[in-house]
């Protein structure tokens, strides 16, 4: 049995991250999504309990699709599931460098193997950090997100929510 291991901060997950996972599904057994910690990244936005609710609400028309939020080394992750691949979306030249030093990382510590798929050009402009800031100034970003992510960013966002500070974008 083939397993994909599709590790992300996902805060939000938006369609750009959909269609990767949709397509590891054509080509792997099972398909696990992670939801880590990435420490390079300051405040997430969403914490991991309610990334991982949203990843789920996204992905329930997928059965091969497995959801966990854990907080560890993604190798760790690669282990416990039986990780045959990590699998990464590309959206452009700029994701590599810091694609391809994780993957060489992981490699060594683990052996696991990456597989990058290049995104298809009507997704590769979508990015989290821009989503949560086109939605935290109110603007519509509806046609990028699965609805429970959109109803969620929505509810982050009404006026007079709280997490409105700067440290939310
Ligand atoms: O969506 P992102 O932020 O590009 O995903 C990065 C992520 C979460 C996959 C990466 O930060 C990660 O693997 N975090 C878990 C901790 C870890 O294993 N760090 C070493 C990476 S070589």
């Amino acid at each position: 049995m083939t397993v994909a291991l599709i590790p992300g901060s996902f805060d939000p997950f938006h369609n750009g991250h959909l269609e990767v996972v949709e397509r590891a599904t054509r080509l792997f057994d099972e398909v696990i999504v992670a939801a880590l910690r990435n420490p390079q990244k300051s405040q997430p936005l969403f914490d991991l309990e309610e990334r991982q609710e949203m990843l789920q609400e996204s992905m329930a028309h997928l059965p091969s699709v497995r959801i966990v939020s854990v907080s560890t080394l993604l190798v760790n992750v690669a282990r416990d599931v039986g990780a045959s691949a990590i699998v990464k979306g590309l959206r452009a030249v700029s994701d590599f460098e810091s694609e391809m030093q994780m993957a060489q990382m992981n490699r060594h510590l683990s052996g696991v193997e990456t597989l990058f798929l290049p995104t298809s050009s009507s997704h590769s402009f979508i990015a989290s950090k821009l989503l949560r800031e086109v939605a935290r100034y109110g603007g519509d970003v509806s046609a990028f997100v699965p609805k429970a992510v959109n109803d969620r960013l929505r509810d982050k966002f009404t006026p007079g929510a709280e997490n409105l500070g700067p440290e939310s974008l």
